[in-house]
């Protein structure tokens, strides 16, 4: 893929801390806003799943991809349906974006989870919601990277025990992002092998039917790249 990145002056935050996408790198962008992360990550060769909840930003994402579209015709093409769109080089080996209205919770899968080798959730949520935040990324597969807007670990309180965020805390930096310019402190998380994970929960007593049948069968991957 063509080195866009020009044509979208913002930064994603975590782009110097995370590294540019991987090969074959699957982000996750929940609550998108605009979709300028979602699109960065895109033009730098990621297949992207954005997810926003406000009708006004999801609109604008979708009008940030209809003109990308629009001024390269030769190598990108946008479709859409109800509630989501999609963006494609036209060499259809490439990645893919795609961006839905809707909240997150609801609408993404569980296999689309585990499929995600990259997690942005630049998000503040109530309180009341971080242990839905914590059972949605126990669908992530080990190696998964997740930036996130609030600690999710110890530090985030309401932890229950050492099994019940399986990530590896990667570090905490202040980096700088689309809605604050001199940064904000996200938190930034790996998800542990099952080896480590199994090991963790030997030494708290637990076995490894304790954990969730998700995280056993977690490699999903091919299977929703080829239902895209
Ligand atoms: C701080 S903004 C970040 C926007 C974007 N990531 C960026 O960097 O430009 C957070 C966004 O999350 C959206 N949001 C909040 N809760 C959500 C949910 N449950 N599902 C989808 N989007 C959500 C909000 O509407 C808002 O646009």
């Amino acid at each position: 893929m063509p080195d866009r990145w020009r044509w979208i002056p913002s930064e994603r935050p975590g782009m110097h801390f995370l590294g540019a996408p991987r090969q074959h790198e699957i982000a996750l962008e929940l609550g998108m806003g605009r979709g300028r992360c979602a699109l960065q990550l895109f033009l730098q060769g990621a297949t992207v799943l954005g997810v926003e909840l406000a009708f006004e930003r999801y609109r604008k994402a979708l009008e940030a991809m209809e003109r990308l579209a629009h001024r390269c015709p030769e190598e990108l093409r946008v479709s859409f349906q109800n509630s989501k769109a999609r963006l494609m080089g036209a060499n259809t080996q490439t990645g893919f974006m795609e961006v839905r209205y809707g909240d997150f919770f609801q609408i993404v899968k569980d296999e689309e989870i585990a499929a995600a080798t990259l997690i942005f959730l630049q998000v503040c949520l109530p309180r009341a919601s971080w242990p839905s935040v914590r059972s949605f990324l126990e669908h992530c597969s080990p190696g998964c990277r997740v930036l996130t807007f609030q600690a999710c670990g110890e530090q985030g309180g309401e932890t229950r025990g050492p099994s019940s965020f399986p990530f590896r805390d990667i570090g905490s930096p202040v980096l700088a992002c689309t809605w604050a310019t001199a940064g904000h402190r996200f938190h930034c998380y790996e998800r542990l092998d099952l080896e480590e994970e199994r090991r963790i929960l030997e030494r708290s007593g637990l076995r490894p039917e304790h954990l969730p049948q998700t995280r056993k069968t977690c490699d999903e991957r091919q299977g929703w790249l080829r239902a895209a």
